[in-house]
């Protein structure tokens, strides 16, 4: 359609999107293979070893949230279709060397931010699922880095990191993670808070983000859709984190659109914004009970970045198809989806000079 062809073509902004989360299956296969290593579609040691980039290619559509685990409380354990986070994390063991971390965040820029127009993103990366299988600092920050050059001088992409700390580990190894990064502190902008929300609040984080803040760094933080303590949680990261006055960002918050008292927080008292990843939320509820909320954030005033958070995990659906479903739940014109990239811009941590420009 028309208004298909005026959204892809317009220039993006994409300020939520995890680098080991647009691993695809193809880049999966080849970097196991390079590596000398099998390729499980789960953390789940009893999960089944896949034999071929068709079988692997077949278990990435079969991703489903835990929310959906009671479904299949029948299967057995060799049958279990993979968590988002089984699958996730099983996908990171592939990253070894400093050519690996290469070739995932260019296979991302040239690939597919290139190719959907995407002018500026802000990457998230999770080095705490990169130490523990001993990878370097310097392979990771390497790696990634001569990526994020290439990508702006042959496609004119620029990019910030955001670094996030797992929040199913604990704080002691997210501060010294914390220290270990300012070897690197140049190549990173923000930090984040991520991994599985359940029993693990941001405000047990709080010394890490109050330290990120005093250094001078943005901070933002996920607040996952449908867990048990969401408003308390986007409550706390709005108007606590980091060291009393809150976060920069909320990622991800659509439950703030619940309660007049959350979205006046976050839209009038602290004018920030929300990232939104409308195609991960479909695992968690129905398309109806989406855009009631997305309408709500909208006629608020609420600044929101659409993103893609992980989408090869996610159905392979790219910045492109988060826009388009929102597009469509939100009921938005082409002139409504440019003011909204606008915004974007403006929610941005982009130097003040490539803001300008973009
Ligand atoms: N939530 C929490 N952790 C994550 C996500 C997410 O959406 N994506 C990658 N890690
Ligand atoms: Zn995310």
């Amino acid at each position: 359609a028309a208004n298909d062809e005026f959204v892809a073509k317009i220039p993006k902004v994409e300020l939520h999107v995890h680098i080991e989360g647009t691993l695809s299956p193809e880049l999966r296969w080849k970097l196991a293979r390079r590596n000398g290593i099998g390729v499980r579609l789960s953390t789940n040691k009893e999960s089944k070893e896949l034999q071929s980039l068709e079988e692997v290619e077949w278990a990435y559509g079969d991703v489903i949230s835990s929310a959906q685990l009671p479904l299949y409380a029948d299967r057995p354990p060799s049958e279990m279709p993979p968590t988002f986070f089984e699958a996730y994390y099983s996908g990171c063991e592939v990253l070894r060397t400093k050519q690996d971390f290469f070739d995932l965040a260019l296979d991302y820029f040239a690939n597919r931010a290139a190719s959907m127009n995407v002018r500026y993103c802000e990457v998230f990366f999770d080095p705490q699922s990169h130490t523990s299988r001993g990878v370097s600092w310097e392979d990771m920050m390497g790696g990634l880095s001569e990526a994020q050059q290439k990508a702006e001088a042959e496609y004119g992409i620029k990019s910030e990191w955001i670094m996030c700390f797992l929040r199913d580990v604990s704080l002691s190894s997210a501060l010294e993670h914390y220290r270990e990064a300012m070897s690197y502190r140049d190549m990173i902008v923000g930090f984040g808070l991520d991994s599985n929300e359940t029993n693990h609040p941001p405000s047990l984080f709080e010394d890490v983000f109050a330290r990120a803040r005093r250094d001078g760094f943005r901070i933002t933080a996920h607040c996952d859709v449908g867990q048990k303590d969401t408003h308390k949680n986007i409550h706390y990261v709005a108007s606590t984190l980091g060291g009393g006055a809150g976060a920069d960002r909320v990622d991800h918050g659509l439950n703030a659109a619940d309660i007049p008292e959350l979205t006046n927080l976050i839209t009038q008292k602290r004018g920030i914004g929300m990232t939104i990843c409308p195609w991960a939320y479909l695992r968690r509820m129905t398309y109806q009970e989406m855009a009631i909320k997305l309408q709500v954030l909208i006629s608020a005033g609420t600044k929101l970045c659409i993103s893609s958070d992980s989408p090869a995990y996610m159905d392979d659906s790219w910045i492109l198809h988060n826009l388009l479903l929102a597009k469509q739940m939100g009921n938005l014109s082409d002139g409504d989806v440019l003011s909204m990239m606008k915004v974007s811009v403006e929610m941005s941590w982009a130097p003040r000079e490539v803001k300008a420009d973009l």
